[in-house]
This record gives C-alpha cells, sequence and structure tokens, in this order.
C-alpha cells in the first residue's frame, strides 16, 4: 500500500511552467508528509514510490544511473532518507529494457551495477518496466536482476511489467514462474483514468481468474495497477466500486492523486479501514467473479475467520446497468458459495457497523447503484460448543 506518481503525474518535467506538478524531489516530499499528516500512513499506505521520469537522460561519468539534477538536486539517496525519516518506504522505477517507456536510460546492460545502486541509495521496492526490450530476454533477464538485488543483502520489494507486455502479444504468462521471483506484477494494460479503462481490467481479470487467482499469495501478487480514485475519471460511485474490486483482487493499493486537493469523501474511501482489512487479510486469498446475471456481478474472496473448511467472505455485488435506478438484487448466500450450516454475521462495509445475521438459505437482498457496489464482510457464525458450568 502506498502512492505512486505515474496515473495522476506522468511525466511532466516542466518545473518552470508546473512547478507543483512536475517530477522533482518537491512532488515526493510533499506527498510523504500528506501520507502521513493526512493519515493515509497510519491505515497502511507506507510506501511512496516514484515512476518514469526521474532519470537524467545520461548515465554518470561511472556508468551508474543518476537523476536528472535540476529536479532532484539532492540525489535520491536524501530523498528515500526524508521519506524514511517520516517512517515510509521507498520504490523507484526503472525499465528492463533500453529505455523506459518515456526514454531514459533502461538497465540493459547494467544490471547488476544499477540493482548495486539502487540498494546503495537504500531503496525498498523497484519496478521494472518492459519497453524497449526483448519479450524472449524478460524470462530469463527479470529473475537475474532479482537475483542481483537479492545479492545486494538489502530487501527490497520486486515488482515485474513483464507479464503485461506478454499478454499485449497474447501470450498467457506463466504466473507460477512469476510467483517464485516477482513479489507483484502487472498482469495487464495500464490503467487510465476514465470508468472504461477501469471496466476494461476489471472484465480482463474476472476473465483470466482462473490462470491468475491461484498464484496470488503473501509475497506474491497479481496488479490491476493503480487506485484512480480522487481523479478526474470515475464517479463517486465507481470509486467506491474500484476500492472494493481491489480488496476483492487482493491488489496492491498504490494511490495515485494529488493528496493537496483530494475531496473529503474520496478520501474517505482510501481509507476505509474495514474494506482494507479485507484487501490485506493474512491469508492472502484473491477473489473471484461468481455470478454473472443481468449486468449484475458478485465478486466473493475468502478471508478470515476460518473454522475448519469454511471460509467467512467478503462479497461485492456491482451493477453494471445503466438505467438510472438503485437495481434490486436478490440472491441467496448458498448461490455464491456461502455454505456454513450456522450462517453468518453480516456487515455494510460502505454503511455503519451494525451485523445481520444470515444463513445460507438467506438472501442477499440489496439495491445497487448504476455502476455502483455493495460490499459485504460475511464472518463465519462458529458453532463451537458453549462452555457449561457445573
Ligand atoms: C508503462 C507502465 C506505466 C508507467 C509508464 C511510465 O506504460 O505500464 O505504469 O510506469 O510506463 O512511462
Amino acid at each position: 500500500m502506498g502512492w505512486l506518481a505515474w496515473q495522476r503525474f506522468r511525466c511532466i518535467t516542466n518545473c518552470t511552467l508546473y512547478p507543483d506538478d512536475c517530477i522533482s524531489d518537491k512532488l515526493f516530499r510533499t506527498m510523504a508528509d500528506l501520507l502521513v499528516s493526512e493519515g493515509y500512513a497510519a491505515v497502511g499506505y507506507n510506501y511512496i514510490n516514484i515512476d518514469d521520469c526521474w532519470l537524467s537522460k545520461e548515465r554518470g561519468p561511472d556508468g551508474r544511473l543518476q537523476a536528472d539534477p535540476e529536479r532532484f538536486p539532492y540525489g535520491i539517496k536524501d530523498l528515500a532518507a526524508y521519506v524514511h525519516s517520516k517512517g515510509l518506504n521507498f520504490g523507484i522505477y526503472e525499465d528492463f529494457g533500453n529505455f523506459t517507456c518515456a526514454g531514459y536510460p533502461g538497465v540493459i546492460d547494467n544490471l547488476k551495477l544499477d540493482a548495486e545502486t539502487f540498494a546503495s541509495w537504500d531503496v525498498d521496492y523497484i519496478k521494472l518496466d518492459g519497453c524497449y526490450a526483448e519479450l524472449e530476454q524478460m524470462e530469463t533477464g527479470y529473475p537475474e536482476f532479482g537475483l542481483y538485488m537479492n545479492q545486494t543483502g538489502r530487501p527490497m520489494v520486486y515488482s515485474c511489467s513483464w507479464p503485461a507486455y506478454q499478454t499485449e502479444q497474447g501470450i498467457d504468462p506463466n504466473y507460477a514462474v512469476l510467483a517464485e521471483h516477482c513479489n507483484l506484477w502487472r498482469n495487464y494494460d495500464d490503467i487510465q483514468d476514465s470508468y472504461a479503462s477501469l471496466r476494461h481490467i476489471i472484465d480482463y481479470f474476472g476473465q483470466k481468474q482462473d490462470n491468475m487467482t491461484p498464484h496470488a499469495g503473501p509475497g506474491h501478487w497479481n496488479d490491476p495497477d493503480m487506485l484512480l480514485i480522487g481523479n478526474y475519471g470515475l464517479s463517486y460511485d465507481q470509486s467506491r466500486m474500484q476500492m472494493a474490486i481491489w480488496a476483492i483482487l487482493a491488489a496492491p493499493l498504490f494511490m495515485s492523486v494529488d493528496l493537496r486537493t483530494i475531496r473529503p469523501e474520496h478520501k474517505e474511501i482510501l481509507q476505509n479501514t474495514r474494506i482494507i482489512a479485507v484487501n490485506q487479510d493474512p491469508l492472502g486469498i484473491q477473489g473471484q467473479i461468481v455470478y454473472n446475471t443481468s449486468k449484475i456481478e458478485i465478486w466473493t474472496r475468502k478471508i478470515t475467520p476460518v473454522q475448519g473448511d469454511q471460509y467467512s467472505y467478503a462479497i461485492a455485488v456491482v451493477s453494471r446497468r445503466d438505467d438510472g435506478y438503485p437495481y434490486r438484487v436478490q440472491v441467496p448466500l448458498r448461490d455464491v458459495g456461502l455454505t456454513n450450516p450456522s450462517g453468518y454475521l453480516v456487515q455494510d462495509l460502505y454503511g455503519d457497523t451494525t451485523e445481520n445475521q444470515l444463513l445460507p438459505d438467506d438472501l442477499i437482498d440489496v439495491r445497487v447503484n448504476p455502476s455502483g457496489v455493495v460490499f459485504w464482510r460475511a464472518n463465519i457464525v462458529t458453532d463451537l460448543p458453549s462452555v457449561t458450568t457445573i
């Protein structure tokens, strides 16, 4: 969980024209400050991640990567120290190929040196993109870079973009291999600031779920890309829907929003601790779409607490309808896989903390706003015998 620059700030490099928005030391220090002062760090968002366009166009005389000297006048190590002083972790971006997607130097001929440079700057997380690279080289090259990361002795999270470049070419990634070498990986297209893009990604994750979900778990996650919440393209209901689906998908939660100007209702969605608890559930099981009728989808995820082979569940009822009114959905819990004989204590994660007990044959009976969501947590009712006192 954290904050990543790309979706909102892209490759703005003209600091004369846009001093507050350009990819610069100042931007990341400001966002680190706000992550803490606005309460995001306290609920779990504890990474500040640079994306593309931080580099100088040339390597230094020693062959090492260097940051753009004007926009990062104190260098990356100094910025990382500032982020660490706030109790946060620091992430950076590079590319496996000759160039990053925006045309800055890539790592291809310097894998070991660059892994060492990042470790020497006290980096905690590396996103390795795949522009200007040979697809055939990725299957050995990404693990090789990971090996060099490990050899530095500094623990660094490894985010791999290699499967996104495979799917672009119609190749189904080998997720078992990815889970062995990477901590998270971008499966598919870049998210853009629109509902259409969000749906495009959700649909892909639904279609490919049988390939994908078995390989998610603690230390290795599928990554549907950044949260759009608080930007320009999503309505309030669509924002709530993205947060719910990202929780179901056990997705990394990287906000990419201007924390100086975000509206309170968007901040509230991002800081919903009950939804974050679903996202971060210790079992780390990725959820799936289990029902799809009349443009109503139901997504479920197995979560704690567990008893025997019975799980608790997160349940997202998602509407892709556009007929204007909150559409009534009635589906028995049993039909979406909730069969615990003693039933469940159900809570609406966007409502108050009231709990209702439901049995497997009781109905999920809710009204869902157009392109919105109703998001529940259903904790199993345990049937442990009650203690009798003599
Ligand atoms: C690719 C990645 C994005 C972003 C840009 C930067 O498109 O998928 O997430 O990092 O490159 O140029």
